[in-house]
């Protein structure tokens, strides 16, 4: 029986750890795993609506760290997950993704002397200004086991040094969630609360730091927003991160004035819903470029690069990075093509069956 602490702590982790969670508890006789939520994201809209859409229960442990600079966030998850892992004495701990939560308690483990496995492991932008990349090159190079989602990951550590003995792939486990709640998704009222027919909206969501934080490069990409909204209309949930800068930078009354729609973060299924009807996705999200392309949809992605280029080369995602006119020749070509979702691919092992090879190799380690 192998105990395994997985860790959850921001609002992309979620829907990667409920899927490892669901096959661990499946199979009773040879797991026993536990769910530690960081508190890295803590409102309803961020947490726990992703909790109860995904079929998770409540944490058996929550570490309540909350928001901080990234020192400071990161420091607290360390402080307060070591006791943790001295008290539960896990044989692994699980971490996902490339959040300040997956670096932190990787950290943790590796100092104790206990096997961490990194999910999402060899993604790179090669963008170190990017916070993500740091935590993705580090929980990397200190892991026991590396689960990839695509080769160009695996050449990535390959390159790096890792030994091939450390990396298996196994595919994409956000796609066993996605595939998993499309269905229940239809019944969400979104669409239908939002007054929207499939294909007739753009979805939009903006929250990286290099984005919003920024002013000129934000009303920037309002520009461009703003032009391709006069097509149709942007359903736009925003993340409390780019609200606040909205409100700072004054662009509130412009995005009122326009066909673009600000609305709260959506809870996974409903945000499923929404997407999976859109004719159009504007993002600097990560996952988001691999949903858009398992289900056919077109994807901007208003960033300089990207850490999952297979969503580039054999799916339906595009990197326009920031300049307004770019963005916008690139929607209005997308808006009228009819090709695009036809002629893309669905990336080897985005099968729904991810959890279960990432299991399966637990077991033989
Ligand atoms: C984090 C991840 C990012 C991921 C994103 C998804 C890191 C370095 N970044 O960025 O990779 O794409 O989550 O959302 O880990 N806040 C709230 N409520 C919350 C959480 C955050 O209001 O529940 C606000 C706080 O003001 C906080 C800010 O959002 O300071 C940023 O949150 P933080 O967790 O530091 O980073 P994200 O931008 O969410």
């Amino acid at each position: 029986m192998i105990k395994v602490l997985n860790i959850a702590g921001a609002r992309p982790n979620f829907m990667k750890v409920a899927p490892i969670y669901a096959e661990m508890k499946r199979r009773a006789g040879e797991f026993s795993p536990m769910i530690v939520h960081t508190g890295q994201h803590y409102d309803a809209a961020m947490s726990d609506s992703f909790f109860d859409d995904l079929g998770m229960p409540k944490p058996d442990v929550h570490l309540g760290v909350g928001s901080g600079s990234h020192a400071v966030q990161t420091a607290k998850i360390m402080t307060e997950f070591e006791p943790v892992v001295l008290s539960e004495k896990p044989d692994w701990v699980l971490v996902v993704g490339d959040v300040n939560s997956t670096i932190a308690c990787a950290l943790v483990c590796a100092k104790l002397g206990v096997k961490v496995a990194h999910v999402e492991a060899g993604l790179r932008s090669r963008d170190r200004a990017m916070p993500e990349e740091i935590n993705r090159i580090l929980t990397d190079s200190i892991s026991d086991l590396l689960f990839t989602t695509s080769q160009d990951a695996d050449e990535n550590l390959k390159q790096e040094g890792i030994p091939a003995e450390r990396v298996r792939f196994v595919g994409n486990v956000m796609i066993d969630s996605l595939l998993d709640h499309l269905k229940l998704a239809e019944s969400s009222r979104i669409r239908a609360d939002l007054n929207l027919a499939a294909g007739e909206y753009a979805v939009m969501t903006l929250h990286r730091p290099s984005n919003v934080d920024d002013k000129l490069v934000f009303s920037g990409i309002l520009d461009a927003l703003l032009s391709v909204a006069a097509r149709l209309p942007i359903i736009f949930p925003a993340h409390p991160r780019t609200k606040a800068k909205i409100e700072e930078f004054g662009f509130a009354d412009a995005i009122a004035n326009s066909n673009i729609r600000l609305i709260d973060p959506l809870g996974y299924l409903d945000f499923m819903r929404l997407y999976s009807g859109a004719k159009l996705v504007l993002t600097d999200s990560g996952g988001l470029q691999e949903e858009t392309t398992v289900l056919g949809i077109p994807c901007l992605t208003l960033r300089h690069n990207t850490e999952r280029p297979v969503t580039i080369e054999m799916g339906t995602n595009i990197l326009v990075g920031t300049d307004p006119e770019k963005i916008m020749s690139a929607a209005y070509d997308a808006l009228d093509s009819t090709k695009l979702a036809a002629a893309t691919l669905v990336p080897p092992l985005w099968d729904g069956k991810a959890a279960g090879r990432i299991c399966d190799e637990l077991i033989q380690s």
